[in-house]
C-alpha cells in the first residue's frame, strides 16, 4: 500500500475501524500503522486531514502502550495544538510505562508547550527512577542543553550504568550543536569513576560518534595512557614480532570486548556493525596492516567507511555513511546510513546547512588505553582471526 495524500493518511492510519475485524480491535496492528505515519511525518510535511485531535486523543488514552506512545509522537510531529492537555496529562501520569511518558515528554517539547522546561527539570532530578530521568534529560537537551548536561553528568556519576542505556542519552547531546561540549564540561566537573568512564566510552562508540572533547574527558577519567610514537615501519615490524612471541590471543579476545572494539566490530556473529566484520581479518590483512590500523587511524580508511557529517538547518547533527541510490541521485538528495541505527535517512538539499567528510569513526586514542603487553595480545588475537590452527 502506498501512503499518499492527506485524506488517505487519515483513513489509513488513524481510524480504529480499519484495524477491527469481526468486532475485534487489533491494537498492535494499529500501532504498527502509526509507526509508518511517524516515518512519513519525519520526511514529508504531510499532515492528514480531518479532526486529528479527536482521533489522537482517543488513541493516547487507549491502554496499549505502543499505540499510546506512537499517538503521542504524532501529536508532537504534527503539532496538534488541541491535544496539548492530553499530552501534558500523559507526561505527568506516573501510572504510565516510562516508554509512554518518554513519548509524551518528547511531544511536549516538539509542541513547544510552555510547561515543558519546568516539568523536564523536575523529572530529571535524582529522586526519580533512572529510566525516567534519562528520558527527561534527553528531551531537556533540546530545550536547555546546559541544564540537561548537568543532570546527565550527575546521573552518570551516580548510577550503575549497566542498568541504564547511556547511548541514547549520549546521542541526545551529540546530535545537537554544542551538545558534546556542554556534556564534556559537566562530566569534567564530576570526576567520573574509571569504570563508569569506560562504560560511557563503550556507549559513545555505539552511537557512531567519537567527539574529541568527550573522548578527552573520558580518557582522563579512565587514567593514564601510552603515547603512540609517529608512524615508522621499524616500530610496526618490532610490534608484530613481539606479538608473535609474547602475545596471548586468549587475553586479546577479552580485551577486544573490554576496550569496546566489539561496540563497532563483529567477530563470529556478535558485535556492532559500524565497522567492518573482523571474523576473518587475519586472512585478509597482514599483521603489519592490522597493527597500523590500530595505531595510526586514518592512514588508510577502508572504502565505504568514510563518515559524512551533516548539520541540518534545524541545528541537528547526523553522522553516517553515504549511500547512493538512483532516486537520490536523480533528486539531488543526500542519503546517509545512520551509524547508530543503521537506518537510511534522506536529506533534501535545502535541509543541509553544513556537510563534511570526516574520515574514519574508529577512535584513535583507543589503543593508547592499553599497556604495551595488552597491545601485543590484541595484535596476536586479530592476526589469528579466521586462520585454521
Ligand atoms: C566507533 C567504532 C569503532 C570502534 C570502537 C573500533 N573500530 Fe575498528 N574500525 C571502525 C571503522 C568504521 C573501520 C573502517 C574504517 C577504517 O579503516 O578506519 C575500522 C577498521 C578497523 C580495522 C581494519 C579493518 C579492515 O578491513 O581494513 C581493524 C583491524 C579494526 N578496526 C580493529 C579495531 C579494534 C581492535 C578496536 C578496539 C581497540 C576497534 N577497531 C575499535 C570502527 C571502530
Amino acid at each position: 500500500m502506498t501512503v499518499g495524500g492527506p485524506q488517505e493518511l487519515t483513513t489509513y492510519g488513524l481510524d480504529p475501524k480499519r484495524f477491527t475485524r469481526s468486532g475485534q480491535y487489533n491494537a498492535a496492528a494499529h500501532a504498527d500503522a502509526l509507526v509508518t505515519l511517524i516515518e512519513v511525518a519525519r520526511f514529508r510535511d504531510v499532515k492528514p486531514a480531518g479532526d486529528l485531535a479527536k482521533a489522537l486523543q482517543y488513541l493516547i488514552q487507549h491502554p496499549h502502550p505502543r499505540l499510546q506512545a506512537s499517538a503521542l509522537t504524532l501529536a508532537g510531529s504534527w503539532n496538534v495544538e488541541k491535544t496539548a492537555a492530553t499530552v501534558l496529562d500523559a507526561a505527568r501520569n506516573d501510572q504510565l510505562p516510562v516508554s509512554v511518558r518518554a513519548a509524551a515528554l518528547e511531544a511536549m517539547v516538539e509542541m513547544k508547550l510552555p510547561a515543558s522546561r519546568e516539568l523536564l527539570v523536575a523529572y530529571a532530578a535524582n529522586s526519580n527512577p533512572a529510566a525516567l530521568r534519562s528520558t527527561a534529560i534527553e528531551s531537556l537537551a533540546v530545550v536547555d542543553t546546559q541544564a540537561a548536561a548537568l543532570q546527565a553528568a550527575q546521573l552518570f556519576a551516580e548510577s550503575d550504568l549497566k542498568s541504564l542505556d547511556p547511548a541514547t542519552t549520549l546521542a541526545a547531546f551529540l546530535n545537537r550543536s554544542g551538545g558534546a561540549q556542554a556534556l564534556a564540561a559537566a562530566l569534567e566537573a564530576r570526576n567520573l569513576k574509571p569504570d563508569s568512564a569506560r562504560q560511557l566510552l563503550a556507549a559513545l562508540f555505539t552511537t557512531g560518534h567519537s567527539d574529541k572533547v568527550l573522548l578527552d574527558v573520558l580518557n582522563q577519567s579512565i587514567g593514564s595512557f601510552r603515547q603512540t610514537p609517529d608512524y615508522s615501519k621499524r616500530y610496526v615490524l618490532q610490534l608484530v614480532s613481539d606479538a608473535q612471541q609474547q602475545g596471548n590471543a586468549e587475553r586479546g579476545k577479552q580485551l577486544f570486548k573490554t576496550v569496546a572494539c566489539a561496540s563497532c566490530h563483529k567477530v563470529g556473529g556478535s558485535g556492532g556493525k559500524i565497522g567492518p566484520d573482523l571474523t576473518a581479518i587475519g586472512t585478509t590483512l597482514s599483521a603489519e596492516r592490522i597493527t597500523e590500523e590500530l595505531l595510526w587511524l586514518n592512514r588508510q580508511v577502508k572504502e565505504g567507511y568514510s563518515v559524512v557529517r551533516v548539520i541540518t538547518d534545524a541545528g541537528k547533527i547526523h553522522q553516517g555513511y553515504q549511500r547512493k541510490t538512483k532516486e537520490s541521485e536523480a533528486a539531488g538528495n543526500l542519503v546517509l546510513q545512520d551509524l547508530a541505527t543503521g537506518k537510511l535517512i534522506t536529506f533534501k538539499k535545502q535541509q543541509i546547512d553544513q556537510q563534511q567528510t570526516t574520515g574514519s569513526v574508529m577512535p584513535g586514542k583507543l589503543t593508547a588505553l592499553l599497556s604495551e603487553s595488552q597491545l601485543l595480545d590484541l595484535i596476536e588475537y586479530l592476526s589469528e582471526l579466521g586462520r585454521i590452527k
